[in-house]
């Protein structure tokens, strides 16, 4: 039996909805169109938990009735998915945050050696922002890292991870590099199999989402 020191930063998602929808992610037979369907559901519920502490500030509003006041978000959200599985939770958490800013970060797992090539990098302004840096599995957690170097080279400084499924393995290597870095996700599986896949998992996220 293994062991694996996780991080006391990272929040798994306790909710009905959160354990329903995992279940059918990972079920081989869902289809594409719920798979996606499915993804926003968990990804609107990570975006959520990512923002429960956000700074608000007051504000004078006027009701019909009579003057108020009420508050409004004080701080800017820029949201990055790591492609391309990323994108797929991009469209749910810019729907609950409509003026939230989107940069991207191109990473592919080369299949042999499953380590991360970068081949794209388009950020805005990251200064006085949080960060919600999005990808749907967190493996050996090399992509997550290798994101969170170039988040932080850009000027991140407030960044949460926000994961569908992470490894105990992906939890430890981004608390090692990455310790003020909260990770909320929907699961916390029990492995990783000699191909660095997550055991259960739900095997290739972006070739489920994409239907490739
Ligand atoms: C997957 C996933 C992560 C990465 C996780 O992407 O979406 O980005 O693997 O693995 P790691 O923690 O071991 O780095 P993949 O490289 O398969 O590319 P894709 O999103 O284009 O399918
Ligand atoms: N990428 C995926 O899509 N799934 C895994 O299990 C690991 C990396």
């Amino acid at each position: 039996m293994r062991f694996f020191l996780v991080s006391m930063l990272i929040k798994v998602l306790d909710h009905p909805l959160a354990a329903h929808a995992l279940t059918h992610l990972r079920d081989k037979t869902t289809k594409p169109a719920t798979f996606r369907a499915l993804c926003n559901h968990v990804s609107i519920m990570l975006a959520l938990e990512a923002t429960r502490d956000l700074a608000t500030k007051e504000v004078a509003v006027e009701t019909p009735l009579e003057s108020s006041t009420g508050h409004i978000l004080a701080r800017s959200l820029v949201v990055v998915p790591i492609l391309r599985a990323g994108l797929g939770m991009v469209e749910p958490i810019a729907t609950l945050f409509p003026d939230v800013s989107i940069g991207y970060i191109g990473l592919e797992r080369d299949h042999a050696t499953a380590l991360p090539r970068s081949y794209y990098c388009k950020l805005p302004p990251l200064e006085n922002t949080r960060v919600l840096l999005v990808d749907p599995m967190l493996a050996t957690g090399g992509s997550a890292v290798q994101a969170l170097d170039v988040i932080k080279a850009c000027g991140g400084t407030e960044v949460f991870m926000l994961n569908v499924v992470a490894s105990p393995q992906g939890v430890r290597l981004v608390e090692t590099a990455h310790p003020d870095v909260p990770i909320i996700t929907g699961a916390l599986d029990r492995d990783l199999n000699s191909k660095k896949y997550i055991l259960p998992g739900l095997g290739d996220f972006g070739d489920r989402l994409y239907g490739t």
